[in-house]
């Protein structure tokens, strides 16, 4: 199967606000999709649908063959769907390595004593490791950054989603973490970021999705998506006066 995840027609929001519309697109096994479009397009919503925060009002969702529109979120995160947050949670009172351990006992359902060898991979592969007994409330904001990353990766995801984990770092520091991403796909991840860096867009993905208005405007080669004129358009906001 190339497929890992496939939006088939989703319509979904908030109560009776929709905001995603007939959204259809899919993510091949081991890619790293982008996703890029105007604030409030919908894309932190496509999250939502995906992990199962809210359910779709029509269309589906297929995650490994299996049709999991409307499959808990609980049950989603077991079968191998994890997620960032926009705005990082961690607990700032706990030790970095704590805050993973926590992630791969409660979110993976591992023994303390299993989970602890995972939690110190976790570090290692997110650049944490030397910071591991660092109180999270003390991170820099790139290490905060790792550490969302690294907590999503304690419920021992395969479908790893990150939402705008570069957005106020200098660009240095979204050199870091375009590294980390690319040793994450190295170890077999499959990957949706969105962010509307640029250079993530060109660097990091396989593909990139501009979204607009809650549905697929385009999907297909980084650069050629990034260059097309209906992107720009549609970042800039200019009206088709034709
Ligand atoms: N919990 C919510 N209840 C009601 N409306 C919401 C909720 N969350 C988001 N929205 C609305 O849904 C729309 C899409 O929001 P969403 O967060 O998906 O956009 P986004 O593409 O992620 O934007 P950004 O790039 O700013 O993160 C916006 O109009 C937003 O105000
Ligand atoms: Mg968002």
């Amino acid at each position: 199967m190339d497929n890992i995840l496939t939006f088939k027609n989703v319509d979904g929001g908030y109560g009776r606000v929709k905001i995603l519309h007939d959204l259809s697109f899919e993510v091949r096994k081991g890619e790293v999709l982008g996703v890029v479009g105007p604030n409030g397009c919908g894309k932190t919503t496509m999250f939502n649908a995906l992990i199962g925060l809210i359910t779709p009002t029509a269309g589906e969702i297929i995650f490994k063959g299996k049709n999991i529109t409307k499959v808990s979120a609980n049950d989603r995160a077991r079968m191998g769907i994890g997620r960032t947050y926009q705005v990082p949670r961690p607990f700032e009172g706990m030790t970095v390595f704590e805050n993973v351990l926590v992630a791969c006992c409660h979110g993976a359902g591992m023994t303390e004593h299993a989970g602890r060898p995972k939690a110190l991979e976790i570090l290692k592969l997110t650049g944490l490791y030397e910071k591991r007994e660092i109180m999270a409330g003390e991170l820099t904001l790139l290490d905060r950054k790792r550490l969302e990353i690294a907590r999503a990766l304690g419920t021992n995801p395969e479908l790893l989603l990150l939402d705008e984990v570069a957005a106020g770092l200098v660009e240095a520091e979204v050199g870091e973490v375009i590294d980390m991403v690319a040793d994450l796909k190295a170890a077999g991840y499959t990957i949706i970021w969105i962010e509307h860096v640029i250079d993530v867009m060109l660097k990091a993905t396989d593909r990139v999705m501009c979204m607009s208005d809650g549905t697929d405007l385009l999907i297909g080669e980084p650069r050629e998506v990034m260059e097309s004129k209906i992107v720009t358009e549609v970042y800039l906001g200019v009206e088709d006066d034709e």
